[in-house]
């Protein structure tokens, strides 16, 4: 079932168009098929994409758009354009004459307009999900997102403008929602606040992001960090993924992002796909093991010392006999300090180094997660992975059944 994530922003120029490009590059990067529907009567998605000279063959593609679905339904052939050789579709504004700028903005505030131009969309192309780049700020484009939408979530930036808008925001999305329910209809879920462009070195950025994060405490806990990769991406049309110089931090953060997403779809999904749900989970964390640690193989145990996954080459039986070494590790290794968060255990195993991550979500629960490299995790890609794992198992206390690694 295909499943609509409105990307709001608190104000104008915070991020949004930007997070909705990568967040979506990152899920189709994970084999999910992602359409990117630009809600901007701006049309900045078309121009983030059409800026780079690179691009210009995609440029001269850009003939039809989401305005041409609005404004003439039916009229004209409607086709998303694939990106690249990705899993991702994207739907610019494509053009517009000022003339019909009034009844554009108009049609995209309209609720309705907009819910059947998306049902069209999803006729045409079974997609996993639909992004939509919704415009920033409390504007009645953005509404029509949220109310078509089944989860939202907020960008801000970190500085201070931005931290008192997202309190009204706040209250607005709020606002929608309670009255989404009054007239029984199913309000979109709301993710929470994401920071973005948080300077990690600048003392008014970091702590205007703690305040973001203060506002929000149950919510996504997520910063995108400044960076001059993203402008450049955006003008080249790349993913984080496509560019070599890409520092871990920026792919981290929306690995994070894409996995928070992805557990609240599986929630949201009828009971049937929740089930199947949790097996991809542990298959999304075991390949983030392999890109961001270049890992080999990497595995995961349950409480019993059984494998309920694996990622690369390697055998069932490695991973038992890799799996019962670190088990025996852990027991020796004494008491667990739960505070700490997961436990980590290094050692060399046939010639390669295996790297154990023992996680305590509860009580009665534990998992072990196996990573098998050439060389040594460095204490930045252990934190990354441990971080990610953790995000995983908030949205997804319960485990999965155990099944053997085949
Ligand atoms: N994390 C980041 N680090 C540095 N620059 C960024 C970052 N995110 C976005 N930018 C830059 O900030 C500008 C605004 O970004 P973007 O267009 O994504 O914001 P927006 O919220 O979608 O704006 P609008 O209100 O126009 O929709 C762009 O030039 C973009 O390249
Ligand atoms: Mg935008």
């Amino acid at each position: 079932m295909t499943q609509r994530i409105a990307i709001l922003g608190a104000k104008g120029g915070v991020g949004g168009t930007t997070v909705a490009w990568h967040l979506a590059n990152t899920l189709a990067g994970q084999g999910r098929s992602v359409l990117l529907v630009d809600l901007d009567p701006a049309g900045s998605l078309g121009i983030h994409l059409r800026q780079g000279r690179k691009h210009a063959r995609e440029e001269a593609r850009f003939e039809t758009g989401m305005a041409d679905l609005l404004l003439y339904p039916g009229e004209k052939a409607l086709e998303p354009y694939p990106w690249k050789e990705s899993s991702l579709s994207i739907l610019p504004r494509g053009p517009l004459s000022p003339s019909e700028w009034t009844s554009y903005q108009e049609a995209l505030a309209d609720p309705e307009r907009l819910g059947k131009a998306l049902d069209a969309l999803q006729d045409h192309a079974a997609f996993d999900l639909i992004l939509l780049d919704a415009p920033g700020g409390l504007h009645p484009g953005a509404e029509a997102a949220i109310r078509n939408a089944k989860l939202c979530f907020l960008c801000v930036q970190a500085q201070p403008l931005a931290g008192e808008a997202a309190k009204a925001a706040l209250h607005w999305i709020d606002h929608i929602e309670k009255e989404m329910q009054d007239s029984g209809q199913d309000p979109a879920t709301f993710l929470g606040l994401l920071s973005t462009m948080v300077k990690s070195k600048s003392r008014l950025s970091t702590t205007v992001s703690e305040e973001i994060r203060a506002l929000d405490p149950a919510g996504l806990g997520i910063e995108i960090p400044y960076g001059a990769i993203y402008p450049a991406a955006s003008r080249l049309g790349l993913s984080l993924q496509e560019i070599p110089t890409c520092e871990a931090p920026h792919k981290e953060a929306f690995e994070r992002l894409a996995t928070r997403v992805l557990v609240q779809v599986g929630k949201a999904s009828a009971s049937g796909e929740e089930e199947d749900f949790g097996p991809a989970l542990w298959d999304r964390i075991l390949q983030y093991c392999r890109d961001t640690a270049k890992a080999d193989a990497a595995f995961v145990m349950d409480t019993q010392g059984l494998a309920i996954a694996s990622a690369g080459p390697i055998s069932a039986e490695e991973v038992e006999n890799a799996g019962t070494r670190l088990m025996i590790s852990f027991e020796h290794a004494g008491r667990i300090d739960r505070e700490a968060g997961a436990e980590s255990i290094v050692f060399q195993f046939e010639k390669k180094t295996l790297t154990g991550l023992l996680f305590r979500p509860s009580e009665d629960q534990s998992f072990t997660l196996g990573i098998l490299s050439t060389e040594a995790l460095s204490p930045q890609q252990r934190d990354s992975i441990v971080r990610v794992a953790e995000d995983l198992l908030q949205g997804h206390l319960t485990y999965p059944s155990p099944k053997v690694a085949t």
